[in-house]
């Protein structure tokens, strides 16, 4: 990576980290909480006064029946593994039953990452998907991207650093009646070299740093593949990260298309984008590494 890279993603990350999350909006309650089952996820505006908080939480048990738990989001998304700082406000359980897009996830909020933000991008990357595809998910958390790609590809290698996150992953494999996943748990970059398959679509939703792993996939790419990689941008400028994409996969391949799509405003000058990679016509150096 070039230092002006690295430079221009500290200082996304130190932005990211400051914003910590969703979009704030004047009021009292953060713009559309999320839900996931019947857990919401509140985020309040600076330091409310308790009554305030207890009317707001009173206002989204009214209007959601389904709701019997809320955890108010007191902090930074913590670390690697990417927790969030969660306070109980009312309820019993951390552990959702949450369904999206024709499938079936237990969740943790406290001790996983999961965004149901993200559910219609994760549809537009699953639709792309045919049957005969090998598909590697590197940072497949408790398996939105991973399960229902099983459903339509032949085979899904799934790989998460948080252990938490790859035993939610075996409960909603079977959940979901999934037999062609396999799973890993452990740092993606270790795991992915050690893989002997070659992937048709590599799916990199890691956007604080996925990044940092596109050499490591690229080479785990068949003859011809598809690469999702997430990625935090600065507002409208994605030159610099298309820039070190081209300059990354056309060490391997000779033909590099790549599509922007926008997937959620993360903080004010901050955009989460899915960068989809196609790869063609790889070169000689790859078939040797292999
Ligand atoms: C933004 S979350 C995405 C999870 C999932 N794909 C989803 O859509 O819900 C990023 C995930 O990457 C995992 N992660 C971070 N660093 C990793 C690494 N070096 N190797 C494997 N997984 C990693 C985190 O534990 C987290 O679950």
């Amino acid at each position: 990576m070039s230092f002006t890279y690295s430079y221009s993603y500290c200082f996304y990350s130190f932005l990211s980290l400051i914003y910590s999350g969703e979009k704030m909006e004047k009021g009292r309650l953060n713009k559309g909480f999320d839900i996931i089952g019947n857990i919401a996820i509140v985020k309040f505006d600076g330091k409310l006064p308790k009554n305030e908080k207890l009317s707001a939480v009173k206002e989204v048990l009214d209007k959601n029946k389904n709701i019997n738990t809320i955890f108010e989001k007191v902090g930074m998304t913590q670390g690697e593994e990417r927790i969030p700082k969660l306070k109980k406000i009312i309820g019993k359980n951390s552990t959702a039953l949450y369904k999206e897009n024709g499938c079936s996830y237990y969740v943790d909020v406290k001790k996983v990452y999961f965004s149901p933000r993200m559910s219609n991008e994760r549809l537009r990357v699953i639709k792309q998907v045919e049957n005969n595809e090998n598909v590697l998910d590197m940072f497949c958390g408790v398996g939105p991207f991973a399960i229902p790609i099983a459903k339509i590809a032949k085979t899904v290698t799934a790989i998460d650093i948080n252990k938490n996150a790859i035993n939610l992953l075996k409960k909603n494999i079977k959940l979901n009646k999934i037999t062609n996943i396999t799973h890993y748990c452990g740092d993606s970059k270790k795991i992915t070299k050690k893989l002997d398959e070659k992937f048709n679509r590599i799916i990199m939703n890691f956007p604080l740093s996925a990044y940092k792993f596109l050499g490591t996939a690229v080479k785990k790419c068949d003859k011809k593949a598809t690469i999702h990689l997430y990625s935090f941008v600065k507002e409208g400028d994605t030159t610099i990260i298309k820039n070190e994409i081209i300059k990354t996969c056309k060490e391997y391949f000779k033909n590099i298309k790549i599509r922007e799509y926008r997937a959620g405003e993360v903080a004010p000058f901050l955009e989460r984008i899915c960068f989809d990679i196609a790869l063609s016509g790889y070169k000689n150096k790859l078939i040797k590494s292999r």
